[in-house]
């Protein structure tokens, strides 16, 4: 009987050697360990042995049953290893081939020119300034001198939130807050931001786009300072040749107001398309702060002096890139995007 396990043993392993892969390997140990292996009946059946050979059998039983499970566990690892060594053999990457693109970002057209806006200002003085978009009533119209049923409110057409909320119309709302916050000090800011207005989207005007709105307060702050500041921008931004021109004009929150037109860029000031044959550009509105405005941000009117002008992006972007409709900005088309 011992003969027979010396001999089992060593048919086992050779047959373990030829083994090639893990479906071999499975059939090798239901053949040589499994239930209905010769190894388990020997050991089944070691109690019905005479006594004197039990102990020796079963021993050595048991130990042909370990060195099998551990040669097995061995050979399990082995054929692991070839297998995956042949998966990266044929599935072998090609290390020099050209990665797929990472697609790059880039910022909108309005993004780009709010920040060339930016550049501009900074360098004459005027600090960033960030109000909401979503507004009261009061702070949209009531503090910038148009009481409730005060008829210039329907120069905005309004979105509503509830009566008392609403959708900014324009970026005025933010000199108040300026004011506020920086009372007593000397202010020289820009307000960019979103503005909303309930009206018809066509190719010269969507229900949403970005102003920015410049306020200055000061000790003598005049009518000339403003022109100034309106003329430099005109010619940082468009060109040094630019000259701009001064219309009287009305808004409830400066005293005087005017209206600021520019020497088309096109046509330079003969008539063009562009310039609908006038051969002026619109601009901007602006103003002195008018004296009510500057009370209700806390700062004196027989003391202080402010302007402010409020002009839209789009529109300036589309003068210098030859956009002819402003819905492109918000239609999301890559195609357009991509050439800015
Ligand atoms: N808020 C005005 C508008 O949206 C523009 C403006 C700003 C006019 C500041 C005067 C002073 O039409």
């Amino acid at each position: 009987m011992l003969q027979k396990l010396h001999e089992l043993k060593e048919k086992a392993l050779q047959a373990l050697e030829m083994v090639s892969d893990s479906d071999e390997l499975d059939g090798w140990r239901v053949g040589h360990l499994g239930r209905k292996s010769e190894l388990n009946s020997i050991l089944r059946n070691v109690g019905q042995l005479i006594p004197e050979e039990r102990p020796a059998v079963g021993r050595l039983a048991n130990q042909v049953k370990l060195a099998l499970e551990v040669a097995y566990d061995d050979k399990a690892e082995a054929l692991k290893r070839q297998e995956l060594e042949r998966a990266l053999r044929e599935q072998r990457s090609d290390v020099t081939l050209p990665g797929r693109p990472v697609s790059v970002g880039r910022l909108h057209l309005s993004t780009q020119t709010l920040r060339e806006i930016y550049a501009i200002f900074g360098a004459m003085g005027f600090q960033v300034y960030e109000s909401p978009d979503v507004e009261t009533d009061e702070l949209n119209f009531g503090l910038l001198n148009m009481p409730p049923h005060h008829p210039a409110r329907d120069m905005w057409d309004t979105f509503w939130i509830s009566d008392e909320v609403l959708l900014r119309t324009h970026t005025s709302p933010g000199q108040i807050r300026v004011m506020r916050e920086r009372y007593p000090e000397p202010i020289r800011v820009i307000l960019p931001g979103k503005c909303y207005r309930y009206e018809q989207i066509t190719a010269r005007s969507e229900h949403q786009f970005y102003q920015v709105e410049g306020l200055a307060v000061g000790h003598a702050i005049t009518m000339t300072d403003l022109i100034g500041t309106l003329s430099e921008f005109a010619r940082r931004f468009y060109g040094p040749d630019r000259r701009i021109r001064i219309r009287g004009s009305y808004f409830p929150f400066t005293e005087p107001s005017i209206e600021a037109d520019m020497d088309c860029i096109l046509c330079g000031g003969e008539g063009c398309r562009v310039c609908r044959y006038s051969g002026w550009l619109e601009v901007c509105g602006a103003g002195m702060v008018h004296p009510v405005v500057l009370r209700n941000g806390g700062y004196d009117p027989d003391e202080w002096s402010g302007f402010a002008f409020g002009f839209g992006v789009e529109r300036p972007a589309m003068v210098k890139y030859s956009i002819d409709d402003i819905r492109l900005f918000y239609g999301n088309d890559l195609r357009f995007l991509r050439q800015f």
